[in-house]
Order: C-alpha cells, then sequence, then structure tokens
C-alpha cells in the first residue's frame, strides 16, 4: 500500500456555501479508507511535510524489521540463512504487525490497545507509523488550534526566563504530537533573529516506558527519556528529565490515560500544574467520556473541555490546568467553537460528524 495514497491531492471544489472555488485535499486517517477528511491547502502542505518526514521513520522501520527477523531465524532455526528465509521472515514480522493492529488481541484481555511488548514489535510500529501518524498529526494540530484560541499560549516566547520552553509529550509514543507541535509553533512563533539569537527555542521531550519508540522519537529530532507514568515511587517527568520546578512549561497528552488512569497518576499530574509550575497539560484522548477529566476536578483542578459540548459530553480534548491560570492568562475558558471551526486546518477533527447523525435520529 502507497501511504501517498492516504493523502489525496489539493483539487479546486466548488464551495456548497458560497459556491466560490477553493483548494481542497480529502485524506484519510483510517486502515480502509473508510471515512474521508477534508483540509486546505494549508493541511495539504503540513500533511505533505509529515509524510516526508516519516519516510525516514519508515526507512528506520524496515532495519528493524529486517534486525527483528534475522534474530528470529536464526533462534529458531540455528542455521545461516539465505536471502529467501530473510524474505520469508520479513513477511511474516509484516503479517504479524498487521495481524496485531487490526484485531488488538491485548484489549480484549486487558482492556488496553497495545502492551508494551506489542509495541515493541517493528511489524506493529510499521503499522503505528503509517496509520497513527496521520491521525495524531491532525489531532495535535487542532487541539493546539483550540488551545490557541483561549489564549494558552499568548505571551509565551516572552517568558521564557532561559529563552527556552519546553514541552513533554508523556507517552509519547514515537513523537507525532511533538511532530505537530514543532511545526505549529514554527508557523506562529516570530522568526529568530539574523543571527539565529533572540527568537523563541523549543525543547520537545518524547517520555515513554517503551524504549523502543527512541529511534523514532530521535530521528524526529526530540529527546527520548523511557519514563512510567504510572512508577510507583513518585517521579515526576520534571524529576526524570533532570529539571527544576518551573523548567518544564507544558505537557501533552495523547491516547495515554487509557493505560494509567489512577489516584496517583492524576494526582502528579495534579501536582505538576499546582506545585511545579507547568502551565497546562494538553490532552487529546480517544474517548468522549475520559475519566481523568473527572478525577482532576474532583483533585481541585481546572478541567476545559476543548470540543462544544451541547451533543453531550465530549472530552477528547482538554486542558488541564489550575484555576489560577485559567483566571490569570486564559481570555476565556469558553471555547469559541464557531471562530476555531471557521479558521482551522483540519475541519471534523477529531471526528464529530456522527454527533449530527445522532442529533437527527434522536429527532
Ligand atoms: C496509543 S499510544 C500513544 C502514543 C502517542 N502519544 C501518540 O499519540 O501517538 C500509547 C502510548 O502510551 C505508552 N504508555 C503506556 N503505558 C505507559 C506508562 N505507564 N508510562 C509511559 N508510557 C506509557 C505506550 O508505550 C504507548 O507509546
Amino acid at each position: 500500500m502507497s501511504l501517498s495514497s492516504w493523502i489525496g491531492p489539493l483539487v479546486v471544489v466548488e464551495d456548497e456555501h458560497d459556491g466560490r472555488e477553493r483548494l481542497c485535499c480529502t485524506y484519510y486517517q483510517d486502515r480502509d479508507k473508510r471515512y474521508p477528511f477534508r483540509t486546505d491547502e494549508r493541511g495539504f502542505d503540513l500533511l505533505t511535510r509529515l509524510m516526508s518526514t516519516n519516510v525516514e521513520l519508515l526507512r528506520i522501520n524496515r532495519d528493524m524489521i529486517e534486525e527483528f527477523a534475522a534474530a528470529a531465524i536464526s533462534n529458531v532455526l540455528k542455521y545461516t540463512t539465505t536471502t529467501d528465509d530473510n524474505v520469508d521472515a520479513r513477511d511474516v514480522v509484516v503479517r504479524v504487525g498487521q495481524g496485531l493492529y487490526a484485531h488488538k488481541p491485548t484489549l480484549r484481555t486487558s482492556g488496553v490497545t497495545w502492551s508494551t511488548e506489542e509495541y515493541s514489535h517493528p511489524g506493529l510500529q510499521r503499522m503505528y507509523l503509517r496509520m497513527k501518524s496521520i491521525q495524531r498529526f491532525t489531532e495535535i494540530w487542532s487541539l493546539l488550534e483550540r488551545c490557541e484560541a483561549l489564549g494558552v499560549f499568548d505571551g509565551i516566547f516572552d517568558e521564557g526566563g532561559d529563552g527556552v520552553i519546553r514541552m513533554a509529550a508523556i507517552g509519547g509514543g514515537p513523537g507525532y504530537e511533538l511532530l505537530a507541535t514543532k511545526l505549529f509553533f514554527e508557523d506562529r512563533a516570530p522568526p529568530p533573529g539574523v543571527d539565529g539569537e533572540g527568537g523563541p527555542r523549543l525543547e520537545l521531550t518524547c517520555m515513554d516506558i517503551c524504549p523502543a519508540w527512541r529511534r523514532y522519537a530521535e530521528a524526529l529530532g526530540f529527546t527520548f527519556v523511557e519514563y512510567d507514568i504510572n512508577n510507583e515511587v513518585g517521579d515526576d517527568p520534571i524529576s526524570v528529565m533532570g529539571l527544576e520546578d518551573g523548567e518544564l512549561h507544558f505537557c501533552i497528552v495523547s491516547c495515554v490515560m487509557i493505560y494509567v488512569t489512577n489516584n496517583r497518576v492524576m494526582s502528579m499530574f495534579h501536582r505538576l500544574i499546582h506545585d511545579s509550575h507547568v502551565k497546562a497539560i494538553l490532552v487529546s484522548e480517544r474517548g468522549e467520556r475520559t475519566s481523568a477529566c473527572g478525577i482532576m476536578e474532583d483533585l481541585g483542578g481546572k478541567v476545559i473541555r476543548l470540543i462544544d459540548q451541547s451533543d453531550g459530553t465530549d472530552e477528547r480534548q482538554a486542558i488541564w490546568t489550575s484555576h489560577e491560570f485559567c483566571e490569570r492568562r486564559l481570555r476565556t475558558s469558553h471555547p469559541d467553537y464557531e471562530a476555531h471551526q471557521c479558521g482551522c486546518v483540519f475541519p471534523n477533527v477529531p471526528y464529530c460528524e456522527h454527533k449530527e447523525r445522532r442529533r437527527f435520529a434522536g429527532r
């Protein structure tokens, strides 16, 4: 399958509302290309950059599949392998990965999408890199736009004491949320001075329990730190990164809470925003009901649900912060849905059209 076929060409279409011609790209986030999404030339450019960045990650993955296959056959067959053996073994690794991706066996037995062992399998990683790249990139871009609309990032680059803004993806996997973040701030931030001085500098760190993601995150240009969010000794991202309180400015949590929602972890996140001066934790999750949001509120944190709630609770994109940051720094805590939807690069991300159908069905 050619991955580029998930991102369609930029074509001229007539706008259904005002009849004007504009450029449109249809792209897909799912394996079977069942659900078309649309974007404009800005989104097309971003997705093209994502795809070209992904080429290197997929090359690394091909090497890892090769190494994994060679190790597997030499362990099992105990003889010097031929080229044909290697091709067959590579094919098995790829197919096992496709099977793990499609059937998610651990979801049935343990309630989490994939185990750390499965994430470490290069065949599953191949599928993850191909499919989740588009999904995560667009979701995080939308999350950042929604945060920006509230003023979360107002003036942040004037504030970094040492001229650095640090953000960490907690449970960041290969790091697509950080790639979206990097391109987002490249787009928004004032360019650095001619001598490279004076401009904002982003330091992006990917933290994950699964060390197999390291090579990808580093290839994307990020620091990788092995970290168990659910550790029992109380290590938080700041101490594990060797930072002082106040030196980590934002955390991003994307599709991780299914693994780690419990009181200990939520208390750790609560302490980050209340005691350790993390300004906000930006959250993008799969479930319209994400129990971590309620737990954060029970602990006394402020939760801003970023998606329109008029069709029912939707906690897929949220900000966890302190009441103080919200009152002092945000222009409003009520997302301006209209404004966001008008100008956003990736409309309907995360997918919301089903709500409209649900509304009509309920009439
Ligand atoms: C669905 S993936 C999401 C990865 C990435 N955030 C993204 O959106 O593409 C879940 C990630 O959480 C990581 N994870 C699961 N349990 C964890 C834990 N206790 N500590 C740190 N990371 C964990 C997994 O290794 C995996 O990379």
